[in-house]
């Protein structure tokens, strides 16, 4: 993929298509089954960067994976005494959730490693992890500022009770993956729930977790068993299509296979107060977790004030809400989403700067934005080396009197290396 993409203005979205597998639902697919006993079957992985390079650290660690193209995968299991120290250090490339749940999953099982990332991955605060898994008896170690490499050197883990300081399904899934193979019970409490993939994944591979309210607990010393695992297309990227289909009046798509987990789905919620017209039918699970097909209808929609419960659920769909609120009639506030500036990108500034270039009228916060909707122009734009940014501001074009121009768009393969092909497909006028 170029790294600079140009979308002309205006058309519409018309389409009905599958979308790639979940990213979160992929990455623990191939973990737990690299440490599983037996042969785990994968299917519908998804093939961007992020997941390959949680296949290749495996394979680095003596895992055999058989990796079809299509993300059909056969992984065959190590058991977690299984894994052999790697020759060099383990490059999770872009992935924050590759890295943050390998220092627990390694850490479980014992294996010495060094962990490393590209430049936005070693710029990201990694002590979220390391502190929870230190008490729980691991020798881990970021940089003096906290961030990647990360060094793990042993330990003899015991089970901890901690409460999240932030709402993060990486911190969780850390410790609780950790927790698996500690000694006792290890109980993790969240100050919101976030995404349950972990939970839902560990249930699949027999092992014995339980949540209660806001407390999981997971024991100790437990294996997982193999297993077969569909991976349901990922409502995140389902969600730049949902948001230009949602803005434009004569869209219309339909997203096949959408996972709808209840802790994924808040842009759907978003969407809807701001009056998008969507609609969930067809639901029914995939293993433990629940898909739908989702139809968008394109309409008018108004600002709205985001309400602070729905951001744990939709936190990776901000840059596309963003683009929604700038085409929306009306101010649209989002208050109390602090961790936008600790993503791939800081979310915030990366989005607020684009969206000035198009001449939308947009205030930032230290922990949200404003953004005063209507219509905007054309120009360039840089995503800030953030997949998701690039893609939110290809579908801005819809809404654009002039052509968009953004810098930044190779990282687009790390989440969504089909949406080049797809977004034309479905309407989306990508200059070659
Ligand atoms: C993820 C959790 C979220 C999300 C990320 C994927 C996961 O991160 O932003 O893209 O798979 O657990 P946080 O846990 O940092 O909120």
């Amino acid at each position: 993929m170029t790294d600079t993409l140009t979308v002309d203005a205006g058309g519409a979205l018309r389409a009905e298509f599958h979308l790639p597998g979940d990213k979160s639902i992929s990455h623990r697919a191939v973990m737990l089954g690299a440490i599983a006993a037996g042969t785990t079957t994968v299917a519908h992985c998804l093939m961007g960067d992020d997941v390959r390079a949680t296949i290749g650290a495996f394979r680095a660690l003596g895992v055999h994976i058989d990796a079809s193209e299509s993300g059909d995968l056969s992984v065959h299991g190590s058991g977690p005494h299984g894994l052999k120290p790697a020759l060099g250090a383990l490059d999770m490339g872009n992935s924050g959730t590759a890295m943050r749940l390998m220092c627990g999953l390694l850490a479980g099982c014992g294996v010495p490693a060094t962990l490393t990332g590209d430049a936005s991955l070693s710029r990201r605060p990694m002590r979220r992890v390391t502190i929870p898994l230190a008490a729980m008896g691991a020798k881990i170690e970021t940089q003096d500022d906290g961030t990647p490499p990360i060094e793990i050197s042993g330990g003899d883990l015991h089970g901890i009770d901690y409460e999240l300081p932030v709402a993060s399904a990486q911190v969780k899934s850390a410790v609780l993956l950790a927790g698996m193979r500690a000694r006792g019970t290890t109980r993790v409490i969240e100050p919101a729930p976030t995404r349950d993939h972990t939970e839902r994944m560990l249930q699949s591979f027999g092992i014995d977790i339980q949540s209660n309210g806001s407390t999981i607990a997971i024991k100790g010393g437990q294996t997982p068993q193999a297993t077969y695992i569909q991976v349901p297309g990922d409502i995140s990227s389902a969600a730049f299509f949902m948001v230009g289909a949602a803005v434009v009046p004569g869209s219309e798509i339909k997203l096949q296979n959408v996972g709808v987990n209840p802790t994924r789905v808040g842009v759907i919620e978003i969407l809807r107060r701001m009056g998008a017209d969507i609609k969930v039918t067809n639901e029914r699970l995939f293993g433990n977790e629940p898909v739908a097909d989702i139809t968008v209808r394109g309409g008018t929609l108004r600002g709205i004030e985001i309400p602070a419960a729905a951001i744990p659920s939709a936190i990776d769909e901000f840059p596309a809400i963003f683009v929604a609120a700038a085409s929306a009639h009306g101010k649209t506030r989002l208050r109390g989403a602090a961790e936008l500036k600790v993503k791939e990108s800081d979310r915030i500034e990366v989005m607020a700067t684009g969206l000035r270039k198009l001449g939308v009228e947009v205030a930032t916060f230290d922990d949200g934005i404003e953004i005063v909707g209507g219509s905007y122009g054309g120009g360039q734009v840089d995503s800030g080396d953030d997949h998701r940014v690039a893609m939110a501001f290809a579908v801005s074009a819809l809404r654009a009197s002039h052509a968009i121009s953004i810098r930044g768009c190779a990282p687009i393969a790390t989440s969504f290396p089909s949406f080049l092909k797809l977004a034309r497909d479905a309407g989306l006028r990508i200059r070659p």
